[in-house]
């Protein structure tokens, strides 16, 4: 039987040695020791902004509502433009960007929205601040914090993700400028391995993410995509997905993360987007809630799921399929192509579209909003939106 004793220390910084000129409180302000009889003290640190991270997570986590993720790089952003023929410029990216997030009542349906760092301290076309423009409508601002994907030196040709240098300074900045989440995308590949060493590598950058950003004030998104590439069958994906999901949170609670403290976003299992099988939204929800269920513990409050290359409709049908008996976490969507797609394309870049444009995005704003409830029924849905929309080696 171990003896436990509780001591609270004081705060480990003051502001004169954090971030000049920002006041920020403090990253941890309190020590939690548990002595057990063997002498070796196990020690959990609980952070200041432990309260807040709990609310704000359950915040987005809200019935009915789900995350606009919007935080494509300026390289991506460039690729989605050049789709319907505009230059890759800051005022194209604003202008679109303002269309999104002044949508009207898209608060009704979208709890979150992930930002890139220029849209995060960017103005709207009409000089408001975009964070404000979210507040208004009671969307929590996030912020994408990663810095991409490298190769993997000694893998077999896999990635991993970069960005934890300079993360806590960066993150403390992000918080004072209205940030209340962070995303970090990193990826695993099937038909590459993937490799034990990949795995490793994504789970523990995962999970020193998540430490930092709760430090800081930030709820983490953790995301390891699983890439939809490939020929293999459902089967197999639920395999790797098991193997990814094990790993990240062995890590997560490595690093003393508090689970209620932040947000999942998983790819979806299903077979490879070149397998020749195909999977309904049943077997779809069938799988992916039995992986949720084998490995994510009821204190996570919240599945914020990706789209990874399905197409819109197809997205929602699976978000619908998977909410139609009681869950122990929110099970919702964190998309950005099925929920952008149809949006930008009647967009066109043409002013005289926005309202149009906003209208598509509400469209799919309300329908995964549904799904979330699990009342979608896919009636009257377009041709465009039930086109997939994989591309090989997606990057963000
Ligand atoms: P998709 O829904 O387009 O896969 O985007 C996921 C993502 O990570 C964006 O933040």
């Amino acid at each position: 039987m171990a003896s436990a004793s509780l001591l609270k220390s004081s705060p480990v910084l003051d502001n004169s040695e954090w971030v000049k000129g920002q006041t920020l409180r403090q990253p941890s302000a309190s020590v939690v020791r548990c002595h057990p009889v063997s002498q070796s003290a196990l020690t959990i640190r609980a952070g200041s902004y432990a309260d807040e991270l709990v609310k704000t997570a359950k915040t987005i986590a809200s019935p009915g509502r789900g995350i606009l993720a919007m935080d494509e790089s300026n390289a991506t952003c460039g690729k989605r433009l050049a789709s319907i023929g505009l230059e890759n410029t800051e005022a194209n990216r604003q202008a679109y960007r303002t269309l999104l997030v002044t949508a009207p009542g898209l608060g009704n349906y979208v709890s979150g929205a992930i930002l890139f760092e220029e849209t995060l301290y960017q103005s709207t076309v009409d000089g408001r601040k975009m964070v404000d423009v979210l507040v208004e409508q009671k969307i929590v601002p996030g912020i994408k914090v990663d810095k991409g994907l490298v190769p993997l030196a000694g893998s077999n040709d896999e990635s991993w993700c970069q960005g934890l240098d300079g993360l806590a300074s960066r993150s403390a900045a992000y918080y004072q400028q209205g940030a209340r989440f962070a995303k970090w995308r990193t990826v695993v590949s099937i038909p590459n391995g993937p490799s034990a060493l990949a795995v490793k590598e994504a789970a523990w950058g995962l999970a020193r993410y998540a430490a930092i950003s709760q430090d800081n004030g930030l709820v983490p998104i953790v995301e390891p995509e699983i890439l939809l590439d490939g020929e293999h069958g459902i089967d197999r994906t639920f395999e790797v997905a098991q193997k990814v999901w094990a790993e990240v949170f062995y890590y997560l609670a490595e690093n003393n993360v508090m689970f209620e403290g932040i947000l999942l976003k998983p790819s979806m299992v299903t077979p490879g987007a070149e397998c020749k099988d195909k999977a309904s939204p049943q077997q779809v929800a069938e799988y992916t809630l039995k992986l949720l269920h084998r490995r994510i513990p009821p204190a996570v409050p919240g599945i914020m799921f990706l789209s990874g290359g399905q197409s819109e409709v197809e997205a929602t049908l699976n978000l619908n399929a998977m909410n139609q008996g009681p869950n122990p976490w929110h099970v919702s969507f964190s998309y950005a192509r099925a929920l952008q797609n149809t949006c930008l394309k009647t967009w066109g870049g043409r002013p005289e579209n926005v309202q149009a444009a906003q209208e598509a995005l509400l469209i799919r704003a309300k329908a995964n909003s549904l799904a979330q409830l699990g009342k979608y029924t896919g009636e009257g849905e377009s041709e465009e939106a039930k086109k997939g929309m994989f591309v090989k080696g997606y990057t963000y």
